[in-house]
């Protein structure tokens, strides 16, 4: 049987064999209180790396960016972020379910940026009408804007703002190992300036379970307090955090591999009659590609168009599966099991998309 190419997201990574033996000999305690080593080895190596003062465990990205925000922003305050962003779209609208507080949609350029025009104009004065201005979220890698890296000077210039009007700026990190690679910087670089950052285990980095929230010792006592109270407080976590050494130890070389294979697939759709990419802006591991309007869908695929609004919806062509985001555009991720061999393959079925 043929092997199955999923490109839906990077997010269907399996464990590494060493993972899975690193779970089975981990050090385990109660971390609800703050003594399982394993959990605290992760999230003093992880604090390490970003240059923050302290890290805490959380189960998903969605719990990190939810956990940080609501310890920024008390209720009734209003936060900034993109109208793409994930925390916007994709997060259940759980920062104004639980936590009472505001979101200010501002436009994501394409490149996944809010012009630095937006974020000064949309900070609020002073005035009983209204919410306070509390905090900024940017996101880095940008999921829905091409997996774009946001610059450390970008980063730096919304930190400034940020900081001259008393807010705290946020970043959903959750692929900033991808940043880091694709601008050849250090990670710290990108969160230097930020209060907090969120970033995922369980994508690029290929561990079945978690995300880590860094910040400085006062905010990550807070944040675990919030984590607690959402019910995120794991008790022998160490099962889980033993991956996630391996993922800083052995699994950011991985994400170089992840972006060239995502240049060759984005190389060979440029090549395919009928489809279009804008690749000057595929920089990371995820890429979007469109039907070209004046082309028509093969059988093989009008047979899976949605017939409802329901996006995003899974492909399934022979033994590639992708996703197709909005009507005719399309999305693929690659990660750790994707090789040369199934780009290639890829790329022939790809070619059987239009007619
Ligand atoms: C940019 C971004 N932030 C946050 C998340 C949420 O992560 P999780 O699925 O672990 O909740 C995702 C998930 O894909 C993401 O792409």
């Amino acid at each position: 049987m043929n092997r199955i190419i999923d490109l839906r997201s990077d997010t269907v990574t399996m464990p590494t064999d060493e993972m899975l033996k690193a779970i089975t000999s981990a050090k385990l305690g109660d971390d609800v209180f703050c003594e399982d080593p394993t959990v605290n080895k992760l999230e003093e190596k992880a604090a390490n790396i970003m240059g923050k003062e302290a890290g805490l465990l959380v189960p998903s990205g969605t719990m990190g960016n939810l956990v940080s925000i609501l310890t920024h922003c008390d209720r009734g305050t209003e936060i900034l972020l993109g109208n793409k962003s994930h925390t916007f779209y994709y997060e259940a609208g759980g920062i104004s379910a639980f936590g009472g507080i505001h979101s200010r949609q501002l436009v994501n350029q394409s490149d996944g940026t809010i012009k630095i025009e937006d974020i000064k104009s949309a900070i609020r004065m002073d005035n009983i009408h209204f919410p306070k201005t509390s905090a900024i979220s940017l996101e880095n890698t940008h999921n829905l804007c091409n997996g774009s890296p946001l610059l450390p000077e970008y980063v730096q210039d919304v930190a400034h703002i940020t900081h001259d009007n008393s807010m705290k700026l946020h970043i959903d990190g959750a692929r900033i190992f991808n940043a880091a690679v694709a601008l050849n910087v250090d990670v710290k670089d990108l969160v230097v300036d930020a209060d907090s950052v969120t970033f995922c285990l369980s994508k690029g980095l290929s561990s079945p379970v978690g995300s880590i929230i860094c910040g400085n010792e006062e905010f990550i006592y807070y944040a675990r307090r919030n984590r607690k109270a959402l019910g995120g407080g794991m008790r022998q976590a160490g099962i889980i955090a033993a991956a996630g050494i391996v993922s800083l130890d052995k699994m950011i070389n991985q994400i170089r591999e992840d972006h060239n294979n995502a240049q060759l697939l984005s190389e060979g759709i440029a090549n395919i009659e009928g489809l279009s990419i804008d690749r000057e802006h595929i920089k990371s591991n995820i890429l979007y590609f469109d039907i070209k309007k004046e082309k028509t869908r093969s059988p093989k695929l009008a047979k899976q168009t949605p017939d409802n609004n329901l996006y995003p919806f899974d492909i399934i062509l022979d033994n590639v599966y992708f996703l197709e985001t909005s009507p005719s555009r399309f999305r693929l991720v690659t990660h750790y099991g994707i090789n040369g061999q199934d780009v290639e393959k890829t790329l022939g079925i790809l070619k059987q998309m239009v007619k």
